[in-house]
């Protein structure tokens, strides 16, 4: 234990919190993360700047409003620099990259149009690795890939656990349009090809759909995936399953793996998979205010079951999961504390009414 006495000036109240600072694990290292305002980035920006990082972020415009709220996080004043840089501009991301200890390159765009997904999210994710590799200051690059990487394999045996062995099918993922898995899944390729080429330690790791609330002002694509069940636009609901976990998990599972000395290869984030009945009954049951579907738009086909998965790698580097029950009550209270969903009146049940007359 530390005892502290402090002076009138303050002066040894100055001290614990330097000595604090220099036992941090990230004090004195520079780390990159690219994209640094998007959704999940926000999270791992702020975890990183409370463990003591100084934090090169990338965003493409810095004096966009939207950006607004990574200044305001603790520790920035001091150890956050924003860097002006998109993914298709080498010489931008070498800059950001340049004396980093570390790399998180989460930048990617996140849309099912070819044109704006694949070359970005391909040729983006070379030229970070290059640049670290470039670089030569990075000890390790963590890529954020995706679940879509994963699991888009229509010869997946449905009784298989789905585990970091299994490859998402190029072929499958063009055939049927789904363009966000297949530039995800060939940037994953290709950061691996060119990991190996350069000599990079590279870990990545495949968040499912995240959920959980949000930093930033804007809405991102899996926050939409909510909040289309509650602010009407979801009239019904699909026959589907989707695995969930939640974003301050992701943004933990990037520094785990980051400062595991051991950690290697991917690692599933994933908290469990859920039908999206079960998610609408979630929703309906915590907020029975807003019209969240209750029928499914499929009424002919069995009930689609859910797959089974393991997130036993995080969870051996010591990550505890939130249950996703928890992460949906805090996706919908921060889409109301941003304004993106108007706060409704609950309806007091029929048995208080008869109190209160
Ligand atoms: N959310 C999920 O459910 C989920 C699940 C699995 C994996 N992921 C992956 O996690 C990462 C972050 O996703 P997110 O959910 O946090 O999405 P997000 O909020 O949309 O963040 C994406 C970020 O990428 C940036 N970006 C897009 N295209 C770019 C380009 N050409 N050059 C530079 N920056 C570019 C965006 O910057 P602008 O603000 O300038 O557009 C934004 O900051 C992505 O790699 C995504 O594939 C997300």
């Amino acid at each position: 234990m530390t005892v502290v006495v402090v002076d009138d000036d303050g002066t040894a109240a100055a001290g614990a919190v330097q000595q604090q600072q220099q036992t941090s694990p990230g004090h004195g290292q520079t780390v990159c993360v690219t994209g640094a305002a998007g959704y999940i980035a926000s999270w791992l920006v702020k975890l990183l700047l409370e463990r003591g990082y100084t934090v090169k972020g990338t965003v493409r415009n810095p004096d966009d409003p939207k950006n607004a709220h990574l200044k305001k996080l603790d520790g920035a004043g001091d150890r956050l620099v924003l860097y002006k840089a998109d993914l298709l501009d080498y010489d931008a991301i070498r800059a950001a990259v340049a004396g980093c200890h570390g790399v998180f390159h989460t930048a990617s765009p996140v849309t099912d149009d070819p044109e704006q997904m694949v070359e970005p999210a391909v040729r983006g994710t070379e030229y970070v690795i290059k640049a670290a590799a470039d670089a030569c200051t990075v000890r390790r690059v963590v890529f954020t890939s995706s679940i879509g990487a994963v699991t888009m394999d229509p010869n997946r045996n449905p009784d298989v656990v789905v585990d970091e062995s299994c490859w998402s099918d190029l072929e499958y993922c063009k055939n049927t349009k789904n363009w966000y898995c297949y530039g995800k899944a060939m940037a994953e390729q290709a950061a691996w090809d060119v990991a190996k080429e350069r000599g990079i330690d590279l870990v990545v790791v495949n968040p499912v759909l995240v959920v959980g609330p949000l930093l930033q002002p804007t809405v991102n694509a899996s926050a939409v995936h909510i909040l289309k069940y509650l602010d009407g636009s979801a009239k019904k609901y699909a026959n589907a399953v989707q695995a969930y976990v939640d974003v301050r998990n992701v943004a933990d599972a990037h520094v785990r793996v980051f400062e595991a000395p051991g950690a290697t290869g991917r690692y599933l984030c994933a908290e469990r998979v859920l039908h999206r009945e079960d998610v609408v009954h979630i929703l309906g049951k915590l907020f029975p205010e807003y019209p969240v579907p209750t029928r499914c738009s499929d009424e002919v086909n069995p009930r689609k079951q859910p797959y089974k998965m393991t997130n036993m790698k995080l969870q051996n580097l010591g990550l505890q999961f939130i249950p996703v029950k928890d992460s949906l009550y805090e996706t919908v209270k921060s889409l109301q504390e941003k304004g993106h969903l108007p706060l409704l009146n609950k309806e007091i049940p029929a048995e208080l009414n008869s109190v209160i007359a």
